[in-house]
């Protein structure tokens, strides 16, 4: 969990590698839905494009095919995002006979949101994250030589609405969490490298 630029998926991309966990981002999911051109994609572009949450019907049934084709551990990135999709994913987690390990809050001073996210490229080959500097001329990516794009939510003034979603919808999801002894705050205001290493400490405990 985290608030948007937390650093959620730059965390989720390192930790799935080193701990061989299957990593899925619902906004990756929902975007390579609307990258397929189907008619439902083109019914998401119209929500997330504006920055506010799909339904939370609709997530949780995309979410349930993705889930029960795998038997790795998962790290989900972005997901629960209301406590509606919280207790869904209870559900989800009794039905498949799995549980949830561990809860992490990537915690970030709301003034470094806005910095982050509009410096923020992704490539579309491979998913890298990328942060660029202003006006960076490059568009293409370094690892893979895809092409780097910016996401049509990622305006400052999208960035601004995401926030106060986060703040209406999410926040109180991590009340539905704080008293599981699953929940842990980390100090996202830190190099990404510290980040991950404060998050790796915890997971190695449960491992
Ligand atoms: P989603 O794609 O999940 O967006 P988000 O939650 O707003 O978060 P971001 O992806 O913007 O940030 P991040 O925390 O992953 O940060 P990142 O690592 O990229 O969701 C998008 C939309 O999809 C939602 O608004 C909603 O419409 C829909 N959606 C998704 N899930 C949903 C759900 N469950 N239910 C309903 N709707 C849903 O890092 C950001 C930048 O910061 C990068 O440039 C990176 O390089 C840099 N950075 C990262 N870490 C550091 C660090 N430690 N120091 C300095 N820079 C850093
Ligand atoms: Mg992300």
């Amino acid at each position: 969990m985290g608030c948007p630029g937390a650093g959620k998926g730059t965390q989720s991309v390192k930790l799935q590698e080193v701990f061989h966990l299957k990593h899925i981002s619902t906004g990756d999911v929902l975007r390579g839905e609307i990258a397929s051109g189907s008619e439902l994609g083109r019914q998401i572009a119209g929500i997330i494009n504006q920055g506010n949450l799909v339904p939370d019907q609709l997530m949780i049934s995309i979410l349930e095919k993705i889930v029960s084709a795998t038997d790795k551990g998962i790290i989900f990135d972005g997901f629960p995002r209301t406590v509606a999709q919280a207790q869904a994913l209870d559900d989800m987690m009794q039905r498949l006979q799995r549980q949830i390990s561990q809860v992490i809050m990537i915690s970030l001073p709301e003034n470094e949101v806005v910095g982050r996210i509009t410096s923020r490229r992704q490539c579309r080959k491979c998913g890298e994250i990328l942060h660029v500097e202003p006006n960076a001329g490059s568009t293409v990516c370094p690892v893979c030589g895809g092409e780097l794009y910016t996401r049509p939510d990622d305006t400052p003034e999208r960035v601004k609405h995401r926030l106060e979603v986060y703040h209406q919808d999410t926040l109180p999801v991590k009340n539905y969490y704080q008293n599981s002894g699953k929940y842990i705050e980390i100090n996202g205001n830190q190099t990404p490298q510290q980040v991950f290493k404060d998050i790796q400490t915890v997971l190695e405990k449960i491992k």
